[in-house]
């Protein structure tokens, strides 16, 4: 038998002790032993709850307690999550962790404390919900380059552009539908506006480089201004919308990252990924392309990841992990955004002079579009890779009020 504790009995803390529970004899089939969850912290009662019986609001019951050996934190944030999850690794305890913002915020830390302490701390389920992506970057990739990654990151943003362009669902309604599945963070902000998706690209580019990327130092926007129109320029454009999280290790070694929607062609492997499906393709120098797909939010997919992870912990319980803590990177590891090459849809007001969209842009190629809402023009800028962001920005800021939306071709 492992014993475990549970600190946050939310979606994913009871999908754990769920997994636990229902599958049971498969795991001690498969590790000769079963996961007794022994402990559940909350500040919460669930009077009526199956595991009713192992509820505490203290957690000193359970860093002291020497029969647990694996601590699943599952509180998510940034404060109180770090505090026990500190606690837990200096009292012996190997942790594990479906929590991005900890892991994106103070990655480096803990795994050198968990080093010191000879346990692991493990975060499979932080990205990608379900889907094994940290242990095969990590790991079965461990022989590659990683020349780069582009994913799908965030299921509540992929809901919700797949209901609008699938099902003309607007995005308020959509987001309340993926909140009430589970998919969403407590606080949706994360979600909509990218801050989720960028701490998911930012740990898996500190796995890919061995160096901490620090995730504000990433170029990040979100899905809320998205409209109905343009799901209809991404059909135009033979393309979905997704909201992608990219790295691109750039032949000088520093790296491009960035977070925004993109039209994405559909015959792309990672359009594929509609609904709360995530999709991420790793590109290595020796393996070429591979595609990691499955469910990347939900209180089971995401504690499947979790109990796996602890199951890692109890097959190895003697060995620390060997992973070296990801060093401190130097700022200049990440290329400055606005010297990026950029295409983009530009849509402005028909307002616009076609003179003066020619001008303004006069060093790069332009593509015009048949425009998808009345009073308006609309065409693809850089397709001959002659524009970066700050030519792009500096071209919109010529026309002031008139800029309906711009979005960025993968
Ligand atoms: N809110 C996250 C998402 C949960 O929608 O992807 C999984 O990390």
């Amino acid at each position: 038998m492992i014993e475990i504790a549970i600190l946050g009995y939310g979606v994913v803390g009871s999908g754990v002790a769920e997994i636990c529970r229902m599958n049971r004899s498969v795991i001690q089939n498969r590790i000769g032993r079963y996961i007794h969850v022994k402990r559940i912290l909350d500040i919460r009662d669930f009077p009526d709850d199956p595991f009713a019986d192992r509820m505490t609001k203290d957690a000193d019951l359970i860093f002291s307690d020497s029969a647990i050996q694996v601590v699943v934190e599952t509180i998510g944030g940034a404060e109180i999550a770090y505090e026990l999850t500190r606690r837990a690794l200096q009292s012996g305890k190997h942790v594990v962790t479906s929590n991005k913002e900890l892991v994106a915020a103070f990655g480096p830390e803990l795994m050198l404390l968990a080093q010191e302490n000879n346990v692991k701390y493990l975060f499979e389920a932080s990205v990608g919900g379900g889907i094994p992506i940290i242990r095969p970057l990590s790991k079965c990739l461990a022989a590659n380059v990683i020349e780069g990654i582009a994913g799908i990151l965030n299921g509540t943003t992929n809901f919700i552009l797949t209901r609008m362009e699938q099902d003309g669902i607007d995005f308020a309604g959509a987001l309340t539908e993926a909140q009430s599945l589970g998919y969403a963070e407590q606080d949706p902000v994360a979600d909509v506006d990218g801050i989720d998706a960028c701490r998911k690209i930012a740990i898996l580019a500190s796995i890919a480089t061995g160096q901490y990327i620090d995730s504000t130092l990433i170029y990040t926007e979100g899905i809320r201004n998205i409209t109905s129109e343009d799901m209809a320029y991404a059909f135009r454009l033979g393309c979905k919308l997704k909201l992608i999280g990219r790295y691109q290790r750039l032949p000088d070694e520093t790296c491009r990252l960035i977070v925004a929607p993109m039209f994405v062609p559909r015959d792309h492997p990672i359009a594929v990924a509609d609904g709360v499906f995530n999709a991420i393709l790793v590109d290595g120098n020796a393996l070429g392309e591979a595609l990691f797909y499955g469910q990347g939010a939900g209180r089971l997919p995401t504690a499947s990841a979790v109990v796996a992870d602890v199951i890692e912990c109890a097959l190895s319980t003697e060995s620390i992990s060997r992973s070296a803590p990801w060093r401190k990177s130097d700022r200049t590891l990440i290329r400055a955004h606005d010297a990026c090459q950029v295409c983009a849809l530009v849509r402005l007001d028909r307002s616009v002079s076609v003179d003066s969209i020619r001008e303004t842009l006069k060093k790069t190629s332009i593509e015009w579009l048949e425009s998808a809402a009345e009073g308006e023009l609309a065409f693809v800028a850089g397709a001959d890779g002659e524009l970066t962001e700050s030519d792009l920005e500096l071209a919109l800021s010529a026309w002031p009020g008139k800029v309906v939306n711009r979005i960025r071709l993968y």
